[in-house]
C-alpha cells in the first residue's frame, strides 16, 4: 500500500487510538485480534523503547497465523527473521542497523510480503522507512502495564475499529 502523508514522526490529523495492556498475556490477545482483521501484505512499524513489548506482541500476531510461540525470537542479531505459518511472516529489528546503505542491504525493500506480513521493531530510526508502512504502533511504558497508540491509514483503522478489545 502506498500513504500520500508518512505516519511519523508527525501523524497530525491521522485516526489514531490508544490500548492500556496489563500484561503480557493480554499484550499476545492483543495482538492476534489485530491480525484477525488485518489484510495481508502490510508493513507494520512497532515502536518503543527497550522491553516495551514488541517482540511480544509480535509472538501474539504469529500466533494469529499459527506460528507456535517459541518461533518467534527477537531478530536482534539476525535482523530479519521469517515465520512459515498459514501466511510469511517476517519480523524484522532495526537496532542495529545504522544506516540506510545497511538497511538496503538486510533486503527488507526486496522481501514478498504479498501473502504475509512484514513486522519491524525501530522503524523509527529510518525516515526513508516512513513510506513504506501501512501502520504505525507505538509502546510506552507505564507504572502498571504498556500503552499501545495506533495509527494507520482509514481502511485499516476501520477495519480495527471492528474489534472488541474488551473481549481480550
Ligand atoms: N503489559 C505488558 N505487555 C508486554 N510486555 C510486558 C508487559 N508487562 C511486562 N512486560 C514485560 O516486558 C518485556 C517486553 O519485552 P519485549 O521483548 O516484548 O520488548 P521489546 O519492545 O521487543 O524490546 P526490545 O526493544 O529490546 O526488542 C517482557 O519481559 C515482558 O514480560
Ligand atoms: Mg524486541
Amino acid at each position: 500500500m502506498t500513504h500520500q502523508r508518512p505516519l511519523w514522526p508527525s501523524p497530525k490529523g491521522r485516526p489514531r487510538f490508544s490500548l492500556f495492556i496489563k500484561n503480557p498475556a493480554t499484550m499476545m490477545r492483543t495482538a492476534r485480534a489485530l491480525a484477525n482483521v488485518l489484510p495481508a501484505g502490510i508493513s507494520i512499524g512497532l515502536s518503543g523503547e527497550l522491553g516495551a513489548g514488541k517482540t511480544t506482541f509480535v509472538k501474539g500476531f504469529a500466533a494469529a497465523c499459527k506460528v507456535p510461540r517459541d518461533a518467534v525470537t527477537s531478530p536482534t542479531f539476525t535482523i530479519i527473521n521469517e515465520y512459515k505459518g498459514t501466511v510469511p511472516i517476517f519480523h524484522a529489528d532495526l537496532y542495529r542497523i545504522s544506516s540506510d546503505e545497511e538497511l538496503v542491504r538486510t533486503g527488507i525493500y526486496d522481501l514478498d510480503i504479498q501473502s504475509g506480513f512484514l513486522l519491524i521493531e525501530w522503524p523509527e530510526k529510518f525516515k526513508s522507512l516512513a513510506n513504506y508502512l501501512d501502520l504505525f504502533l507505538f509502546f510506552s511504558i507505564k507504572k502498571d502495564g504498556r500503552l499501545l497508540s495506533l495509527t494507520g491509514n482509514q481502511e485499516l483503522m476501520n477495519r480495527i475499529k471492528t474489534v472488541n478489545f474488551e473481549e481480550r
